[in-house]
């Protein structure tokens, strides 16, 4: 049982490795930002809609978009009518891209795990398409869990399904991991303080929604 936990707990690369890929990502996508602008592939616009519904964003709920990118899912966010979107990426060039589009929300330049918003403020956060991007998963989900009201929601997803990330990897300039089966995600995330509420896996659209428990 100990060594089934240890096979699936994530690991903290050095210093040196989060680096290198963070740079590596900043210069990749600083190239990529157009691609990222509508019209997008045929059927994604409404597979987004349902990821944003899946995190049932109440009205002036604070929310989190980590890995923003140019922003994709800030307009559709936005019609839930929260009180304040935040925005991170680690690359400043998507966020000059987003506040440009959507100025009312909120960019932040950063890392996610070295994000530096007060305990317990959020209700909702977002990682879309950004999950196995993340190079310190360990330290990024103890902030993200510290960040989060309980009872919050997180919502892992990628509108193009899991097996999207497999096309990727053959060209990606840093690593890129795949997203978790549901079984794989009790077991990383409940460390962190999270419970599997809701899980799709389907072709073209992935989902996981977890609840911040209320406990520790
Ligand atoms: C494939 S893009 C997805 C962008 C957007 N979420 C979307 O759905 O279009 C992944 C984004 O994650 C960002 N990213 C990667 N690692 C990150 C980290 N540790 N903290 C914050 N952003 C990160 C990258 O810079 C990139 O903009």
């Amino acid at each position: 049982m100990i060594k089934h936990f240890l096979m699936h707990a994530y690991k903290t690369p050095a210093k040196e490795e989060i680096q290198r890929v963070n740079q590596l990502q900043r210069d990749f996508f600083s190239k990529l930002i157009h691609v990222f602008d509508p019209p997008l592939p045929k059927g994604v616009p409404e597979r987004l809609e349902k990821i944003v519904a899946s995190a049932k964003i109440a009205k002036g709920d604070v929310v989190l978009d980590v890995g923003t990118g140019t922003g994709i899912l800030i307009p559709l966010i936005q019609a839930y009518e929260p009180d304040v979107i935040f925005a991170c990426d680690i690359s400043e060039m998507m966020l000059v891209h987003l506040q440009n589009q959507y100025p009312y929300a909120k960019t932040i330049a950063a890392d996610v795990r070295d994000l530096d918003l007060p305990d317990q403020g959020i209700d909702i956060v977002f990682l879309n398409a950004c999950y196995p991007n993340i190079a310190d998963k360990n330290k990024s989900f103890r902030n993200i869990s510290r960040m989060m009201k309980p009872g919050g929601h997180m919502v892992i997803s990628h509108p193009m399904g899991r097996s999207f990330i497999d096309s990727l990897k053959k060209n990606s300039p840093f690593p890129l991991d795949d997203f978790p089966e549901k079984s794989e995600g009790k077991i990383l995330l409940e460390p962190y303080g999270f419970d599997i509420q809701e899980f799709i896996d389907e072709s073209k659209l992935y989902i996981l929604v977890a609840t911040k428990q209320h406990r520790g």
